[in-house]
């Protein structure tokens, strides 16, 4: 059995997503150890969620650092010394330097509400309503220095109701991605997702496609 994951998570946000990754935690469904929740803002919901859970916390103010990469390059050594061998992008809302996360190539995560390569970047809710999409979803990814680019590990699709609104689509989302982002963490805490000659392997083999949330799970393409 392999050793727990050492997970560091980067929020901006309210933190439902780090949430949901400690609830498998304590149901045993993911085997991790969360070793830092760190974020661009002092305010956000998921360092809160960290303290009760006395998850290390760190804050690094973006106004603080002459530009992007400076900012990028002092957080993501700050990742590097908490121990970290997997990073979690759960609502991180800032472009990542390329330079600064190089070094993480295939160890660092992202959850992004569209179905990539659909709506890379803000306002996926209202760009897929407004583009008269049929389904929408959340897409779980290895990232690239490519803002949204790099490989989609697994999706979680989601059929669009008739005349919803922007706010009632992304409700309905949430849940989906509560599950899709633990389950495809879980994959990488077996050591059964793996970055491997420049793209993501399952089991020993390239992934082709996408895996696909169901009921049961993910499941291959
Ligand atoms: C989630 O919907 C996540 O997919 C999205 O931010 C929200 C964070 O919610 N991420 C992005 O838009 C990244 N580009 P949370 O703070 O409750 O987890």
């Amino acid at each position: 059995m392999p050793s727990p994951l050492r997970i560091a998570v980067l929020a901006s946000g309210r933190g439902s997503n780090l949430a949901a990754l400690l609830t498998a935690r304590d149901r045993d469904e993911l085997k991790a150890e969360f070793v830092l929740v760190a974020s661009d803002r002092p305010d956000a919901g998921a360092l809160r969620l960290a303290e009760a859970a006395a998850i290390p916390t760190l804050v690094l103010d973006p106004k603080a650092y002459p530009d992007r990469r400076a900012f990028d390059l002092e957080l993501f050594g700050k990742l590097a010394d908490s121990g970290a061998e997997l990073i979690v992008l759960a609502g991180f809302m800032r472009i990542l330097d390329g330079e600064a996360i190089a070094p993480w190539t295939g160890r660092m995560l992202n959850i992004h509400p569209s179905l990539l390569p659909k709506y890379r970047g803000l306002h996926t809710h209202r760009r897929a309503l407004e583009a008269g999409d049929l389904e929408h979803g959340a897409s779980v990814h290895f990232v690239t220095a490519e803002l949204d680019g790099g490989p989609v590990l697994a999706q979680a699709v989601l059929p669009i109701e008739p005349g919803e609104d922007e706010q009632r689509l992304a409700q309905r989302l949430l849940p989906l991605e509560h599950r899709l982002l633990p389950a495809v963490v879980a994959l990488v805490a077996q050591r059964r997702l793996v970055w491997r000659d420049g793209g993501p392997w399952l089991d020993g083999a390239p992934l082709g496609a996408p895996m696909r949330l169901s009921t049961q799970g993910l499941e291959s393409a």
